[in-house]
């Protein structure tokens, strides 16, 4: 029970990295607000999560909105009266390169990955100061640490979460309130095996990217985002922290 009395807020927690996130959190004891613009989605997830003896609710929001960042934070303090966890997880992406890139395409990806999570941070932290200290867990990518191929506006928004998380970790470590991001590699979630890559071929050949050989699950970077998360990470701040099979521990040089 890590998070035995806590109050944490997940967005995008209706699919994939949120849903694992928001079922594990709640299982260690947290009462969690789940954060969606899918109504569906969010409330099959509030219904695992009381069906299984946990506490949560569901909220509808689009993170691009700095009102509905602000409602969601406030909702979950109506509701339980503090909050100590925000996990900033909802983002995007468009494939493409810079000159075939529309404006509507970055600006979509940078709102909803990256101005999301300083909205989510913005809001979020007067509340935990009050209490306080907290922990704000940040979704990056291994693509916010590497450049990739044919994903300008991802990893630029990606490299904004990490840089944006070092920033307000040393500005708020003095409050008692860390900041972490985790930086998955490619995890089968909905997003990659319904809509990234749908073609089993293509999912095994990017498994084997990555030297563990497969990719990753949704529940193994639920369970780095509850350490970051829990009392246990309490030395740790600023830190962007691969879950990735060991994807960008290796150059490729040595590959035939
Ligand atoms: N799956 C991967 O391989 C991978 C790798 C690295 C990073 N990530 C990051 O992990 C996070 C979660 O991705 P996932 O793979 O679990 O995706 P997913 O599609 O399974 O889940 C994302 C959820 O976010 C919600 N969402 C999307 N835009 C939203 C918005 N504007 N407002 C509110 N909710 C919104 C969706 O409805 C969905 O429920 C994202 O930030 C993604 O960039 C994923």
């Amino acid at each position: 029970m890590r998070l035995e009395g806590k109050v944490a807020v997940i967005t995008g927690g209706g699919s994939g990295i949120g849903r694992a996130s928001a079922l594990r959190f709640a299982a260690e004891g947290a009462r969690v607000l789940v954060v969606d613009w899918s109504t569906r989605k969010s409330q099959a997830v509030v219904e695992a999560i009381t069906g299984a003896g946990g506490e949560a609710a569901a909220f509808v929001a689009n993170v691009r909105s700095a009102e509905a960042c602000r409602d969601m934070i406030e909702a979950a303090v109506d509701r339980w009266g503090r909050l100590d966890v925000l996990f900033n997880n909802a983002g995007t992406t468009r494939v493409g390169q810079a000159p075939d890139l529309s404006e509507e395409d970055w600006d979509l990806v940078q709102e909803t990955t990256l101005k999301s999570t300083w909205l989510g941070c913005k809001y979020a932290i007067p509340h935990m100061r009050r209490v306080g200290g907290g922990s704000i867990v940040n979704t990056a990518s291994v693509e916010g640490l590497v450049g990739d191929r044919d994903s300008v506006a991802y990893c630029a928004a990606k490299a904004g979460v990490v840089n944006l998380t070092r920033c307000v970790a040393v500005d708020h470590a003095h409050e008692n309130i860390r900041v972490n991001c985790v930086c998955p590699g490619v995890i089968a979630t909905p997003a990659v095996v319904n809509w990234l890559m749908p073609e089993a071929e293509h999912q095994a050949r990017m498994g084997r990217l990555h030297p563990l050989g497969r990719l990753g699950q949704a529940e193994e970077v639920a369970a780095l985002a509850l350490f970051l998360a829990s009392d246990e990470a309490s030395f740790i701040t600023g830190a962007a922290v691969p879950v990735d099979g060991g994807l960008i521990a290796e150059s490729g040089i040595g590959k035939p």
